[in-house]
C-alpha cells in the first residue's frame, strides 16, 4: 500500500507544485488537502487528490485531516499579514498541526516548511549558513519571529512524550515561478517608501510616479523555484534521507540589480548603512503597515548552504535562480 499524505495549504504557492510532485510519486497513493477557500482538484487535473474546506485553527478539522495520515505535509501559514492574523494562524494554526500528526495514529512522518528567515536577519550570522546555525529569527519582522517560533513550537511538541514521529523541517529560500509571485507583490521597499522621511526617501531615490527603484547596497540573494521545492517535499514525504532540517536554494545567486532588470524597475547603489537605517525607521514610526517589516529581509546577506540537502536527501534543483526569476517576472 501507498501512503496516505495530508496537506494543510495545497492551494499555495508551494502547495500546488507539492501536490503535483505527489501526484506524479508513485510511492504515494493518496492525498487529503485542506485550506479555507474552495478549490477543484479535479480541475487542476489531480487524481488522487481529495480536497476539503477547513482551517488550521478548527482543531477537529485537523484532526480529522490528520487521521488516515501516513505522513503529514504542514504548508498552511499567513505570509503576507497583519500581526494578528499572521500569528493566530501561523502559531496556534501550526500547534493544532503538529499535536494532530503526533497523535495521528497511523502517522510517522511530518514535513513542515520553514524558511531562511527562521534564521533571522543578524550582522553576526555565518555567510553562508549551515542547518547547525540557531534559527534565533528577529524580532522585528513578524514572519521571522514566527519562523523561529514555530521551529521552537515543533521542538517542544514532537520532541516530548517520545512522538515516535520522523520530523522534517524545509528552509527554502524566497520561491519564484511562474505562479510564486510573493516576492514581487511585496517588494520590501515599495512598502516601506510613503512611510520614510521624505529628505532619506529622496536620499534612496524612491520618487513616486516614476518606475519603481531598487535601492541596491550590493547584497546577493538566493532563488528556488517552487517545483524543487516540491522535490524536497516529496523526498521528504518518502522518508529518502534522515529526518532533520535542510536548507533550500538554487545553486546561483541573484543581484538586486538583476532582479530589477527582470521586474522593470531601476537598480540604484546605495550604501548598506543607508538600508539598516531604513530598517531601523521602520520599527519606530507608528502606524507602520506589518508588510514593511520585510524590509530587514535585505539588511543582511542570507545565503544558505544546500549542501545538506543535496547529501543527505539526495535533493539536485533543476531550475537556476535566473530561471527562477525569469519565469516569475514573465
Ligand atoms: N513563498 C515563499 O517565498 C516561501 C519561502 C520560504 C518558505 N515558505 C513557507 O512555505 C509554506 C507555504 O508557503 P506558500 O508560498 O505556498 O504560501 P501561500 O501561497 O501564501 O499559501 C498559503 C496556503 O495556506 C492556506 N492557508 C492559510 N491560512 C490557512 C488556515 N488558517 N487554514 C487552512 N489553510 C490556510 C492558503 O489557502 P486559504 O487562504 O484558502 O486557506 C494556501 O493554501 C509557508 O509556511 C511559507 O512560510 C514560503
Amino acid at each position: 500500500m501507498g501512503l496516505t499524505v495530508a496537506v494543510t495549504g495545497p492551494t499555495g504557492e508551494i502547495g500546488t507544485s507539492a501536490v503535483r510532485a505527489l501526484e506524479d510519486d508513485p510511492r504515494v497513493e493518496r492525498v487529503l488537502g485542506m485550506a479555507r477557500r474552495p478549490f477543484d482538484a479535479r480541475a487542476r487535473g489531480w487524481r488522487k487528490t481529495e480536497y476539503r474546506q477547513g482551517d488550521i485553527l478548527d482543531r477537529a478539522a485537523v484532526d480529522a485531516l490528520v487521521a488516515p495520515a501516513d505522513v503529514v505535509v504542514h504548508l498552511a501559514y499567513v505570509i503576507l499579514g497583519s500581526h494578528e492574523e499572521s500569528e493566530r494562524t501561523n502559531l496556534r494554526g501550526s500547534r493544532n498541526v503538529f499535536e494532530a500528526a503526533v497523535a495521528g495514529p497511523r502517522t510517522r512522518r511530518l514535513v513542515y516548511t520553514s524558511s531562511v528567515a527562521a534564521y533571522g536577519y543578524h550582522a553576526d550570522n555565518p555567510v553562508p549558513l549551515t542547518e547547525d546555525v540557531p534559527a534565533r529569527g528577529s524580532s522585528e519582522h513578524y514572519y521571522s519571529a514566527q519562523k523561529a517560533a514555530c521551529e521552537r513550537l515543533l521542538r517542544e511538541i514532537t520532541e516530548g512524550a517520545a512522538s515516535g514521529l520522523d520530523v522534517y523541517v524545509l528552509r527554502p529560500c524566497i520561491v519564484a515561478g511562474p505562479e510564486a509571485t510573493v516576492l514581487l507583490r511585496n517588494l520590501p521597499w515599495e512598502q516601506a517608501a510613503p512611510h520614510v522621511p521624505e529628505p532619506l526617501r529622496r536620499a534612496l531615490g524612491l520618487v513616486p510616479g516614476l518606475k519603481p527603484v531598487l535601492p541596491d547596497p550590493g547584497v546577493r540573494f538566493q532563488l528556488v523555484h517552487p517545483e524543487d521545492v516540491a522535490s524536497a517535499i516529496a523526498a521528504a514525504v518518502a522518508g529518502d534521507g534522515p529526518p532533520g532540517a535542510y536548507n533550500l536554494a538554487a545553486d546561483d545567486t541573484i543581484t538586486v540589480a538583476e532582479f530589477a532588470h527582470a521586474v522593470g524597475a531601476y537598480a540604484v547603489p546605495v550604501p548598506s548603512g543607508v538600508v539598516g537605517l531604513t530598517a531601523e525607521l521602520v520599527g519606530l514610526l507608528p502606524l507602520m503597515p506589518a508588510k514593511a517589516e520585510w524590509i530587514h529581509a535585505v539588511r543582511y546577506p542570507m545565503l544558505m548552504d544546500t549542501a545538506k540537502a543535496h547529501r543527505d536527501l539526495g535533493w539536485t534543483p533543476r531550475h537556476t535562480a535566473h530561471d527562477a526569476l525569469k519565469a516569475m517576472a514573465s
